[in-house]
């Protein structure tokens, strides 16, 4: 067995590769329409051919996804990218040269290899190179673009293990046809979104690789006021202002709140960033780094949400540049503590 995967991609220890019939039995299944989650570094994904309309609307369909939120488009190189797009400029050849494989999308004028339905209707795509190993042989032993939402019912929380999609989807007899497992993911939260199709690169989704990155390489970046609300429009498809939520209620608050949150409230727990309340009764103290947050945000918050808990708590990281993609992710799985 492990000459047959030694085979396959010789630049992955063979133990890091799942059996060769599990990648054959991946493609056979996307290349006739159906749907196969897989790792990345941040999120798994739920992939499906994309250039295939009828798999892409699979997806939505699956996901309880509005078919106004665009979906991401996986490819192996920079240039499969080039494929799918009119206008590749310099700048993206900076950016994918210097980040990809990696946590960075760019949304960039899409060709017609790539359906509308893939794009909402867009006429840009949002394209990415993950960095696993695993999506790496998927995609190149697929041989053509996947589009990969996360993993997950539409607003819930992003899966980060096998077992996390699993539990989004639990019947085996339904979508995803197939999930391969490639460990929990390194980085815990979604890639970061940029749009070059307008005049300023403009962040659409904070993740781990910020302005102080990205600007370096190609000059100034925007980054518009992080969350929509209901009375203010999306500024970017997608980024409804309740995403990646657990089912339990979900409150954040700031330091300066603590003292609203009632200890004896019926299973109150509090993700602390960087303090711990020994005053509380059931704490969940997180890591101080934020990559460290990161990695464990999301299977922090579905585990929470299977211990039938009243209330979650959940305290505002620092408001600073390196907190900026949790931040937004909290913000998102939460809403404000009520006034009292
Ligand atoms: O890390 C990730 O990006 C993960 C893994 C699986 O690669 N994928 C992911 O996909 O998070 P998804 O579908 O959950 O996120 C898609 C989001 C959209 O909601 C939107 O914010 C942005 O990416 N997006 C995609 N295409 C876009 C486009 N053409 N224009 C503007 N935003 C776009
Ligand atoms: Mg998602």
């Amino acid at each position: 067995m492990s000459a047959e995967r030694r085979q396959v991609n010789p630049g992955v220890p063979a133990d890091k590769l799942p059996p060769v019939t599990d990648i054959d039995r991946a493609v056979q299944l996307l290349k006739a329409g159906r749907l196969v989650a897989f790792p990345t570094e941040t999120v798994y994904g739920l992939g499906a051919d994309a250039t295939n309309p009828a798999a892409i609307e699979r997806i939505y369909r699956t996901k309880g996804r509005p078919p106004t939120n665009p979906l991401i488009v996986h490819v192996p190189s920079i240039d499969a990218a080039r494929r799918c797009v009119t206008d590749w400029p310099e700048i993206a050849s900076r950016l994918a040269g210097h980040f990809w494989p990696g946590p960075l999308t760019i949304v960039l004028p899409k060709s017609p290899v790539i359906p509308d339905n893939a794009t909402a209707g867009l006429k840009t795509v949002g394209l990415r190179v993950p960095n696993h190993p695993l999506a790496l042989h998927l995609l190149r032993a697929f041989d053509g673009p996947l589009a990969a939402p996360s993993a997950n019912r539409s607003t819930h929380v992003s899966p980060t293990t096998a077992q996390h999609v699993r539990e989004e989807f639990p019947h085996p007899a339904d979508e995803p046809a197939l999930i391969l497992d490639g460990g929990p993911c390194t980085i815990g939260i979604e890639s970061t979104v940029l749009d070059l199709s307008t005049g300023t690169p403009t962040i659409l989704r904070p993740g781990q690789i910020g302005p102080d990155q990205l600007e370096p390489l190609i000059g100034p970046v925007r980054q518009p006021a992080q969350t929509s609300t209901a009375a203010t429009p999306a500024t970017s498809p997608g980024q409804q202002e309740i995403h990646y939520a657990p089912r339990t209620k979900t409150f954040r608050f700031d330091t300066s709140q603590r003292g609203m949150i009632l200890p004896d409230d019926n299973g109150i727990i509090v993700l602390s960033p960087l303090r711990i309340y020994k005053e509380w009764g059931s704490i969940i103290a997180m890591p101080n780094d934020p990559v460290e947050y990161a990695q464990h945000l999301y299977a922090v918050l579905r585990k929470l949400d299977l211990m039938n808990l009243q209330t979650i708590y959940i305290e505002m990281p620092p408001n600073q540049p390196q907190w900026a993609a949790l931040r937004d992710r909290i913000t998102r799985a939460t809403r404000p503590l009520p006034k009292i």
